[in-house]
């Protein structure tokens, strides 16, 4: 350490250096009990303890996305996508829900594919191939196995084996069903060219003699995306220059004088199909690629071999093999029938865009956290830059409008104005089959949040307003049909507008139900006076004349009716509001209108409705007095308290008293 530096470390707190020194000494005592060295026979011993060490790729795989645990969907509190997915109960995998939103389909498909093929199925022999449209999730899904792969504790393999293939890969064929039934599974496998080669010919450096094969070193190695340990990458090659090195490594020059023809210590086994070995190998734009690079990848997946450059024969290989490419190279490399046996040998899976908005959301919130984005984002920012992004990928129908088809598909229990029954949603699905596969992007919908941002000079702030202005001009920028930008243009002018505008009515109004807090007490007391008295069958006395009076069952009703309690239910509904508070009362707790929240929803609706012209008055008034600013002034503080800024509080207001209530 230079006197410099040192210097530096003294100035910190000699706690926190210490913090830090305990923090490296305990990653490192942790690291060196992962791991693990012997030799072969050490190793076997290993495997007789605990078979399942022993792993294929695709079963390590299957096994590490099972480990997140699955559920059906019809478990979880989400009430909406049990309300969607009731009829065909789809299992969701907590290894990818945390990340990825309403591609249920999709990924219970990619699980089925790790399932068949870690039963050594078919589908081991296959390749899985994800198609879709831009933005839509591909490479991320791929990302997440080699993530998960990296966090895994190493695997064992033979030390400074370019494969880093399996130890049992040693024992020679003669001996193999012997030691299968001694360690109670199957080896599958060959040694590659190099440690065929140490073998046969002794290991020098290790000090092993000709044929000591069970004396050959053993480790245990991590997955590693950067180190290519068990993880290859195989961009998109210029289909000018496409050199099979980047699949299958090469000969060292250099070393071809040194070594006669055939001596595999020329060897360069640094492919992405030699480092995938034992876990992925992904293929980025793969159709991209000449046919000929293909086959290589079909003879990884299919054969399990691939050729080993020059004159050496072939390397056995165990990989997965994951490519992605969006539908228009699908589609143009499907075209050709030269490609059929490629094609016969492909596992497809749709990787379609989200058409649930609340999902949408869910996705630019993460992407948003995994950024540096640290700006303010005002309530329905990004519902409203989702809305959009559903809007654009839904096809028309006419049996309804695009936004009760986004509702319905959101899992929303509407009817459109003016019809009386429900749309069925399995038939909107049945006649759309290739939704999804079209439209908004999730990176066009990022791009506008940040264009957004950058045209806000006053305020670090986004908000469902300057959104949508940015989307209209990034729509009109765009690369698009007439008749795509017009339908977009619609969307965002014409229905979003709509939408956004009920959306800010309903919250200011419901902002000003705040401010008129004492009439909302005083029908939540009303209300509890009156359902009581009619549950327990008394009178209720009124609080000024002291007259007693039958139960107010009209009032009750008008209340009731405004979360559809109607009819028969009211009866039940009423026992449970006074059951409900009086546990409550007598647990200690503050009993308030919001204490039971079906009522709650019920009394805010029936007041927004004498207050929305109120809100109206007030909110559009150039000058007001006292008692007008006094619940402005109220109303004001909840929207801020509902996660306004000063900032957006004031563009949105100023908005509604443009654009709401037209007179
Ligand atoms: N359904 C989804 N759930 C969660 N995140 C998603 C979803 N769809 C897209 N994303 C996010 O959108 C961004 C873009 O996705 P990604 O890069 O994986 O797309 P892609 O399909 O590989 O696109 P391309 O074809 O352009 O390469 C990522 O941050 C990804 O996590
Ligand atoms: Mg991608």
């Amino acid at each position: 350490m230079s006197k410099k530096s040192a210097k530096t470390v003294s100035t910190h707190p000699e706690s926190v250096q210490s913090e830090f020194d305990a923090l490296i000494k305990q990653d490192r005592g942790e690291a060196r009990q992962r791991h693990w060295q012997g030799n072969l026979l050490g190793y076997l011993e290993k495997v007789k303890a605990d078979p399942s060490i022993v792993k294929l790729s695709h079963a390590r795989l299957y096994d590490l996305i099972m480990s997140g645990g699955e559920k059906s969907v019809l478990e979880t509190d989400d009430h909406r996508a049990k309300r969607l997915f009731k009829d065909d109960a789809i299992n969701v995998y907590g290894f990818f829900s945390d990340k990825f939103f309403g591609i249920e389909r999709t990924i219970s498909q990619v699980v089925r594919y790790f399932h068949s093929a870690s039963h050594k199925g078919e589908e081991s022999r296959q390749v899985l191939y994800l198609m879709g449209p831009v933005g839509s999730g591909k490479s991320s899904l791929v990302e997440a196995l080699h993530q998960g792969l990296e966090s895994l504790p190493p695997f064992y393999a033979i030390e400074d084996c370019p494969m880093h293939e399996e130890p049992l890969h040693l024992i020679p064929r003669h001996l193999r069903k012997n030691f299968e039934k001694m360690l109670g599974l199957r080896i599958e496998g060959d040694l590659c060219p190099v440690c065929r080669y140490r073998i046969k010919n002794g290991w020098e450096e290790k000090g092993i003699a000709k044929g000591e094969y069970e004396s050959f070193p053993i480790h245990t190695v991590e997955f590693s995306k950067r180190a290519r340990v068990g993880i290859g990458v195989v961009p998109p090659v210029d289909p000018n220059n496409q050199d099979t090195s980047v699949l299958i490594g090469s000969e060292d020059i250099s070393k071809l004088d040194l070594y006669s023809e055939g001596d595999p210590r020329v060897l360069e086994l640094n492919g992405a199909l030699n480092v995938g070995n034992r876990g992925l190998v992904e293929f980025i734009e793969v159709f991209k690629n000449e046919v000929e690079y293909l086959h290589c990848m079909i003879t990884a997946t299919q054969e399990k071999v691939i050729p080993a450059p020059g004159k050496h024969g072939m390397v056995y290989v165990d990989e997965t093999i994951v490519s992605h490419s969006n539908e228009a190279e699908w589609q143009k490399f499907k075209a050709d029938h030269t490609n059929e046996a490629i094609l016969d040998r492909i596992v497809v899976v749709k990787v379609p865009y989200n058409l649930r908005l609340s999902e949408e959301v869910k996705i630019y919130r993460k992407i948003i956290d995994y950024s540096d984005f640290k700006a303010h984002i005002a309530p329905h920012t990004l519902e409203v830059a989702s809305m959009f992004a559903v809007l654009s990928r839904l096809e028309p129908t006419n049996k309804c409008d695009p936004i009760t088809k986004l509702k319905l598909y959101n899992g929303e229990e509407i009817v459109e104005k003016g019809r009386t029954k429900k749309v069925d949603i399995k038939e909107l699905q049945e006649a759309s089959k290739r939704e999804g596969m079209t439209g908004i992007s999730t990176r066009f919908i990022m791009k506008a949040l940040d264009n957004a941002l950058s045209d806000n000079t006053k305020g670090n702030c986004i908000n469902p307003i300057n959104v949508r202005e940015a989307m209209i001009s990034m729509v009109k920028e765009a690369d698009l049909s007439d008749d795509i930008r017009k339908q977009y243009l619609e969307f965002l002018q014409d229905t979003l507008h709509k939408e956004y505008l009920e959306m800010l009515e309903r919250e200011i109004t419901r902002a000003f139900v705040f401010a008129y807090q004492e009439q909302t007490e005083a029908l939540f007391q009303n209300y509890l006076d009156d359902a009581e008295a009619y549950v327990n069958k008394t009178k209720v006395k009124d609080r000024n004349t002291k007259e007693e009076l039958n139960p107010d069952e009209k009032f009750l009703k008008s209340i009731e009716e405004q979360i559809a309690i109607v009819g028969s239910s009211a009866d039940g509904f009423r026992q449970e509001v006074i059951a409900y508070l009086w546990a409550a009362n007598r647990r200690g707790e503050k009993i308030d209108y919001k204490s039971y929240e079906p009522l709650k929803e019920a009394i805010e609706k029936k007041l927004m409705t004498s207050v929305r012209e109120l809100s109206r008055v007030i909110t559009k008034a150039k000058t007001r007095d006292d008692e007008q600013t006094e619940k402005y002034n109220a109303m004001v503080k909840e929207m801020l308290n509902n996660g306004y800024c000063p900032s957006c509080v004031d563009i949105v207001l100023k908005y509604a008293a443009n654009n709401l209530w037209k007179d």
